[in-house]
């Protein structure tokens, strides 16, 4: 065989041999980082755009998906992606349900501890000099703006026996899908090609207008928590609570998903990508500089 078929055959095989996509994908992750970049102060968004690598050009939304490729080459990352939370419970328990369900079991490795963990590394070292210290402080923060998404995909804090909604088979419209990936992509990408002309640019600036406008007075509430910088096992909770109310319910094994599915859960869909984007915004204003120093 060529070589050069040799080494994109791998590249190719790799995605299906990892069964689930345990992710927003691309467009919710560069919904979350736009609302959150848009929302930082001068100084933070400085320390931000020197974290950042070249190839995102000043823009966090372009390197949000980034973990989903590290996966590949830091295995042990893949735990963080997610919590799995004991079927039908709806509630979610740092202390019983935050480990490397898949693997090792070890305690702390979920997309809660993940958030926590990130958060705190970047807290260390906040503001200038981007002094060199334990970690690779870009990817703290591309981890903590992925997972930040990823905590508020509500079926990333779903149930174990279904691992997240990925074994249960559904159609999407016409497709065969999993409700999982449904949450996770089918759902932006259907009002996307309907309502935005396929641009994600300007679902951005829709979900933008409503969080200053019609959702203004809810805000200050989704950074009820905010004595901290960020609220992990909170947002884990709420999301294994809309995915009781919302994901699971009306979509058992096999069913077929169309508009009555799709126009009543699309607005839980904006609702949660706007919150993800408000809060990592919150946290990110303080992680990456120290106000007391102005
Ligand atoms: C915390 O971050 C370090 C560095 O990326 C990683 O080795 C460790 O597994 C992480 N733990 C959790 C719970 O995120
Ligand atoms: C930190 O990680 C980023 C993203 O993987 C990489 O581009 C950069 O070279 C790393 N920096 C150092 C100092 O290793
Ligand atoms: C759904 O049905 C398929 C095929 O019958 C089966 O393989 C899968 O395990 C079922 N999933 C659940 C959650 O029962
Ligand atoms: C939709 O997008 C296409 C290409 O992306 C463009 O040519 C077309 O003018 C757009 N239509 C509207 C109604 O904006
Ligand atoms: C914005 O809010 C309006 C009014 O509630 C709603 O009809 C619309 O679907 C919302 N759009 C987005 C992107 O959240
Ligand atoms: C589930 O389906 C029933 C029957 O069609 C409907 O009355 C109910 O509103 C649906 N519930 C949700 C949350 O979609």
């Amino acid at each position: 065989m060529p070589r050069g078929l040799q080494s994109i055959i791998p590249l190719l095989v790799l995605p299906i041999l990892l069964p689930f996509s345990h992710a927003w994908g691309e467009d919710g992750h560069r919904i979350v980082c736009r609302i959150a970049q848009g929302r930082l102060r001068e100084e933070p968004r400085e320390v931000l755009e020197e974290l950042l690598p070249d190839f995102a050009h000043n823009d966090l939304g372009n390197v949000c998906s980034w973990p989903d490729r590290a996966r590949y080459w830091l295995p042990w990352s893949t735990a963080l992606h997610y919590v799995n939370t004991p079927d039908l419970i709806c509630g979610y328990d740092y202390d019983r349900d935050c480990r490397d369900a898949a693997g090792t079991g070890e305690k702390g490795m979920c997309v809660s501890g993940a958030v926590k963990n990130y958060t705190d590394q970047l807290l260390r070292h906040r503001g200038p000099p981007l002094a060199d210290g334990d970690y690779n402080l870009t990817q703290s923060l591309l981890f903590l703006s992925h997972f930040m998404a990823d905590i508020h995909q509500p079926l990333h804090a779903g149930f174990s026996s279904d691992k997240g909604g990925s074994t249960i088979e559904v159609h999407w419209f016409s497709k065969k899908s999993n409700l999982h990936s449904v949450w996770d992509e089918g759902i932006i990408e259907t009002a996307k090609q309907r309502f935005y002309n396929n641009s994600v640019e300007a679902m951005i600036q829709d979900i933008d207008r409503n969080i200053t406008g019609v959702w203004a007075d809810q805000v200050p509430a989704w950074l009820g928590c905010s004595s901290e910088d960020t609220c992990p096992d909170v947002d884990a909770a709420e999301s294994v609570r809309v995915a009781c109310d919302w994901a699971y319910r009306n979509a058992t094994n096999g069913t077929a998903l169309g508009d009555d599915y799709f126009l009543t859960r699309l607005p839980v869909v904006y609702m949660r990508l706007a919150q993800a984007g408000v809060r990592l915004a919150f946290a990110l204003n303080n992680v990456l500089w120290d106000a007391d120093e102005d």
